[in-house]
């Protein structure tokens, strides 16, 4: 029986990121016109906007298997090797957190990437020798949430270079009601408007927040997901009319209480929300941004009016 599957498979199925998909179709087009493989793909942006996603799309759309890895599991050339030589022609290789790639193995990639050869040396000492190994042709499409932070040897390699952006209410909520379609639960108009409104543009968040206000619906309701069981249990998950949660709130009220809204460095707010300053950098701080409630300086990071308001607090003086 046909089951449709939770995350979308083709392109047209794939909601939002609509440059990302223009540009993608037609470089996905040409190469099957030519018979070639596809260029190598960089995927940036913030977590949960559907990188995974769309490299598993791109690997359908050119009838090829996907092998997924990511950058942390390769510790060793050997590690890659291994990856590299069991792909069959025109595979997509998915390196997941690319930029977490230690830089000896980034070296390897290199010819890889651009010849479809692999320098390995075999032995140690005085009888050590290197020896080319060829690959089939492969894609790589890598995945990272700051392109910044990638080699700029490595960064040139791509050939193509797409940045996922937040979604809109809108497309989330096309994304929440497919979602529920998958799952066979009903939800209506509303309460999929106010999932969306609440996931910080970000698909991962409103498809997790849908689950959980499902099971709201189904121990406490008739298991339909109306716009009071939404409410009730965002309001209990602590999922505010944002969707800012408790790690958000943590950081806004300690920046506004222990250091008057800034500035103050990433540093210093990690150590007192207890949270790595990458995880605050890359998964935090940008919805932050974007909706205007922190800001960068030189001097570090400030909360901005938006944030006094929302918390219903007096901003103080200069
Ligand atoms: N599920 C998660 N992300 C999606 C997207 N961008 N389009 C459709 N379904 C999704």
């Amino acid at each position: 029986t046909f089951e449709q599957s939770l995350r979308p498979q083709t392109i047209r199925q794939y909601i939002g990121q609509d440059k990302v998909k223009a540009n993608l179709e037609v470089f996905i087009q040409a190469a099957k016109l030519r018979q070639e493989t596809l260029d190598h793909v960089l995927l940036y942006g913030p977590p949960g906007l559907g990188k995974t996603t769309l490299a598993a799309i791109i690997a359908n759309e050119m009838g090829v298997n996907l092998r997924t890895t990511a950058g942390p599991a390769i510790e060793r050339p050997g590690d890659l090797a291994a990856i590299l030589t069991a792909l069959e022609p025109g595979d997509v290789l998915f390196i997941d957190e690319i930029h977490r790639l230690p830089r000896s193995i980034e070296e390897v990639l290199y010819p890889a990437m651009e010849d479809f050869c692999l320098d390995i040396v075999i032995g140690k000492g005085p009888s050590a020798r290197s020896v080319r190994l060829d690959l089939p042709p492969f894609t790589l499409v890598g995945a990272t949430t700051r392109a910044g932070s990638l080699s700029a040897p490595l960064r040139d390699r791509f050939g193509v270079m797409c940045r996922l952006e937040y979604y809109t209410e809108e497309q989330l909520k096309q994304i929440v009601v497919r979602t529920a379609e998958v799952l066979e639960t009903g939800i209506d108009d509303q309460a999929a408007m106010e999932i969306a409104r609440r996931s910080r543009g970000t698909p991962r968040i409103a498809n997790r927040l849908l689950r959980r206000v499902r099971d709201f619906a189904q121990v406490r309701s008739n298991g339909t997901v109306d716009l009071l069981i939404t409410d009730e249990a965002l309001g209990l998950m602590q999922v505010d009319r944002l969707g800012l949660d408790h790690i958000d709130h943590k950081l806004l009220i300690g920046l506004i209480e222990k250091f008057r809204g800034g500035p103050v460095g990433l540093e210093t707010i990690a150590a007192t929300i207890g949270e790595e300053a990458h995880t605050i950098e890359d998964v935090y701080e940008p919805y932050l941004l974007q909706i205007g409630f922190l800001q960068r300086t030189p001097r570090g990071r400030i909360a901005t009016r938006l944030v006094y308001e929302h918390f219903q607090l007096e901003m103080p003086e200069q």
